[in-house]
């Protein structure tokens, strides 16, 4: 049976099909408090703008990782949980005055006017719609949890990245479960990207924000309001604003995707991508953004969003469009694959007991998020044949590299543990290195002495360049064989 979620518009009763429809207008004031359950790469930089700009408000962000809150509420704020360029400095600005970490989620709930949802929606692993649909577990909780515990009306806003018609399960889940209080539910994605989060949600393109009640609307206009233009804010339906968020993200993809499907046909034909890219890029109605050829994009984000644009299209019976979108994945699987075949293949056809150092493991740089990173992938393909690898990243810690490569279930932790160390600086990944892999685009990466860094390197010295990052007529002056992505 198809999922209720995915029903067709006009074939259900939009809002809440067992309770009439309460108006939030009626209850409605201006919002004192928000909480925001989730202190994760959107919850905690969004929320410590949102209070940074609204001195007026209280905001608390609450998470049951209590690691996670104490990391949030340390002194030194080089120790945040999330490397943002910035975030130190708005953090230390509003925490204690008016922005607050805590593991009370109930306390938080029962204060707020206005509660935000920023809780992880990875793809399910497990059941119908394994590897495509978004797992739905923790918004479920949450919304289980505002339900028990709320005494008066909440304006609840989805913040995390959700499939089409979530609105409605939450507001089902809440008016069934509650103590009769009113539910409005918003939609309000977020579209920063990670490394500029801040100054994304300082200076946003645009906020949406669907709805269905205006009063509810026009109190999250206002807090935004306080720093962003109004012109600049988006009032939609619910459905749009849900919809419009995997879009975005879907059309980011697939232009990585396409420019990454060209750099394919620019190693066979001697064309060169990035010159493509800027030929391509300079007409306007294309635009230059977004047409850097890699080793693959990664993140949390992108590759879920379609999988669930997918899921949607197929539950609806539209093959087609299915198919359209999954080849962005496929193309993006292939282009990480095709980088780890290229590494072994110049490597005269074995990788075995080599030393390949790995610059980088973050899924871009200025980061430490490294979820469905590219490095993951190729690391994987080339530990299957037996490589040693050494990893450096500026930002990513050793554990988060093994738990990586330990959630992908290929081989024991163990033999992770054997075929990988983890360096704590760049040069001991580098000595006695058969190859060099460049993962991550960290501006570090350019500044290396790269003529001591032969000197350290096996003979002959191979650079695998899949971010573009070094120049090929300076490493092969310097003796390297040299390989980037698209040339
Ligand atoms: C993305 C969207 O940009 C953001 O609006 C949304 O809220 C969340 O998802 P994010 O995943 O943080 O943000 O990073 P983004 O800068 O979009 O990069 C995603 C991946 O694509 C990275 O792995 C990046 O290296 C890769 N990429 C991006 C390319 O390979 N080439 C490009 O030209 C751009
Ligand atoms: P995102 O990138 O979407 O912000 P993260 O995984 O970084 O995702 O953050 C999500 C956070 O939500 C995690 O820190 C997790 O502990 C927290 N979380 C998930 N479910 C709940 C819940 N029911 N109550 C409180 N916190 C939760």
């Amino acid at each position: 049976m198809r999922n209720d979620l995915y029903k067709p518009y006009h074939r259900i009763n939009l809002m809440n099909e067992t309770k009439p429809y309460q108006p939030y207008q009626k209850t409605i004031k201006m919002i004192k408090k928000i909480a925001c359950i989730g202190a994760g790469y959107v919850g905690g930089p969004t929320m410590s703008v949102i209070a940074q700009k609204n001195p007026h408000i209280q905001v608390t962000v609450v998470d049951m990782n209590e690691a996670r809150i104490e990391a949030w509420n340390d002194d030194d704020l080089s120790k945040l949980p999330i490397y943002e360029p910035g975030l130190d400095a708005v953090v230390g600005e509003a925490r204690g005055r008016n922005l607050f970490f805590s593991t009370d989620v109930d306390r938080a709930i029962d204060e707020a006017d206005m509660i935000f949802i920023s809780v992880n929606t990875p793809t399910k692993a497990y059941g119908k719609g394994k590897g495509q649909a978004a797992d739905l577990k923790f918004i479920e909780l949450c919304a289980r949890q505002i339900a028990a515990v709320a005494k008066s009306d909440k304006i609840v806003v989805e913040k995390s990245t959700l499939p089409v018609r979530t609105a409605q399960a939450l507001k089902s889940i809440l008016d069934n479960t509650g103590n009769g209080v009113n539910f409005c539910i918003l939609s309000n994605p977020e579209f920063l990207a990670e490394g500029t989060a801040i100054n994304d949600l300082h200076h946003p393109d645009r906020v949406l924000i669907g709805g269905e009640d205006a009063a509810a609307i026009q109190a999250l206009v206002d807090v935004y309001a306080s720093w962003v233009p109004k012109e600049r804010i988006l009032t939609t339906n619910l459905w749009s604003s849900e919809l419009s968020k995997l879009v975005a993200n879907a059309f980011l993809a697939q232009r990585v995707s396409s420019i990454n499907s060209i750099s394919e046909l620019c190693e066979v034909t001697g064309a060169n991508v990035d010159e493509v890219a800027k030929a391509v890029g300079q007409d306007s109605r294309i635009g230059p953004k977004f047409l850097k050829a890699s080793v693959g994009f990664g993140g949390s984000c992108f590759q879920k969003d379609i999988l669930n644009l997918v899921y949607i299209a197929r539950s609806y019976n539209l093959h087609t469009v299915a198919d359209y979108w999954e080849q962005v994945i496929i193309l993006n699987d292939h282009q990480k694959t095709r980088f780890a075949e290229r590494i072994i293949r110049t490597m005269y056809n074995t990788v075995n007991g080599k030393h390949i150092a790995f610059l980088g493991w973050a899924f871009k740089k200025d980061t430490n998020d490294s979820r469905e990173s590219a490095a993951i992938y190729v690391a994987d393909h080339l530990l299957e044949e037996e490589a040693h690898i050494v990893v450096y990243d500026p930002k990513v810690p050793a554990e988060q590299i093994y738990r990586d490569l330990d959630a992908l279930g290929t081989r024991s932790p163990a033999d992770n543990r054997r075929l990988v160390s983890v360096a704590s600086d760049p040069l001991s990944a580098l000595n006695d290195a058969h190859a060099v892999a460049i993962l991550t685009e960290w501006d570090e990466f350019k500044s290396y002495d790269w003529r001591e860094i032969k000197q350290r390197m096996k003979r002959p010295a191979f650079v695998f360049d899949g971010r573009k990052l070094l120049g090929r007529a300076e490493l092969e002056a310097l003796g390297y064989q040299y390989y980037a992505i698209g040339e």
